[in-house]
């Protein structure tokens, strides 16, 4: 994008949020990616190494539950390290403005919205941080907390998985019936970092349009267009971190 193209870019995206009355955001991965943690479709994507559905499906974890645990331990270690960036930050402000009126959604399981100061935060494929046992149920935040490779319920000291939705597996019925209902009821939806190719995330972008006398202004911030292009009224594409920024100054 030219200087000029983004400048107007941002004069539309900032004039349908300031006459939003609600307003919802669809995160994916690129939104943490200047904070150095790694996109799932980049060349030296997330899975890099592990077959997907050796660390990420009901099968993997049936087949080697110490293998999936070692992948995850891992990455709760990576995201302990690191910082919400700019991007994350600048939708904090942006709730301070709606407030119970701005959902975020968020496909990452980062908890790097959480972290920044984010509090209407429905995250639908579930969180590094958090465990779930599979005798009791019981789902448990356990922070950045090293739990080793074959952890136990600290209630019932049943068997405990990663709260994360694998391939294969549903979203959990009450996160993702907000999320509906956060899409559906917005004026406008802001798609950021995603490459929005996973359903029934990216189903969304099009329910945000459909049912409704005036449908949502869809604002895409990515790199690049993505299969969300087809839905956005307009497109900012460059780096979140500096994207969102912008965006919230011209709010006013
Ligand atoms: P992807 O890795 O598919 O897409 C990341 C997107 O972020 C791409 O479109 C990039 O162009 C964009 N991107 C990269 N850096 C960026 C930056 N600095 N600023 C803005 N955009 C940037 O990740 P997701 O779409 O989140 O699901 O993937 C969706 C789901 O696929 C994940 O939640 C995960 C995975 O399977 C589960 O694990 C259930």
């Amino acid at each position: 994008m030219t200087d000029a193209e983004l400048d107007a870019a941002l004069d539309r995206a900032a004039h349908w949020l300031r006459t939003a009355e609600r307003v919802c955001v669809l995160t994916g991965a690129g939104v943490s990616a200047e904070s150095g943690v790694p996109t799932f479709r980049a060349s030296d994507g997330l899975w890099e190494g592990h077959r997907i559905e050796d660390v990420a499906s009901p099968d993997g974890w049936d087949r080697n539950p110490l293998l999936v645990w070692q992948f995850y331990n891992a990455r709760r270690a990576n995201v302990a390290t690191v910082k919400p960036n700019a991007g994350h930050f600048a939708l904090v402000a942006m709730e301070d403005r709606w407030s119970d009126r701005f959902t975020l959604v968020t496909q990452n399981v980062d908890g790097l919205h959480l972290e920044a100061g984010s509090r209407r935060v429905l995250e639908i494929h579930g969180s590094l941080r958090q465990t779930r046992c599979l005798t009791c149920g019981s789902v448990t935040n356990r922070g950045s907390e090293p739990l080793g490779d074959a952890p136990e319920c600290p209630q019932c000291r049943g068997r405990l998985r990663p709260h994360i939705v694998w391939f294969g597996e549903g979203l959990p019925d009450d996160v993702w019936s907000a999320a509906m209902v956060a899409a559906h009821e917005c004026d406008v939806l802001l798609v950021i970092g995603t490459s929005a190719v996973v359903h029934p995330a990216a189903s969304l972008i099009p329910i945000s349009k459909r049912h409704k006398a005036v449908p949502a202004k869809v604002i895409e911030v990515n790199l690049t267009p993505t299969e969300a292009s087809a839905y956005a009224d307009v497109g900012l594409y460059g780096p979140s971190g500096e994207m969102l920024p912008k965006l919230l100054q011209r709010l006013g």
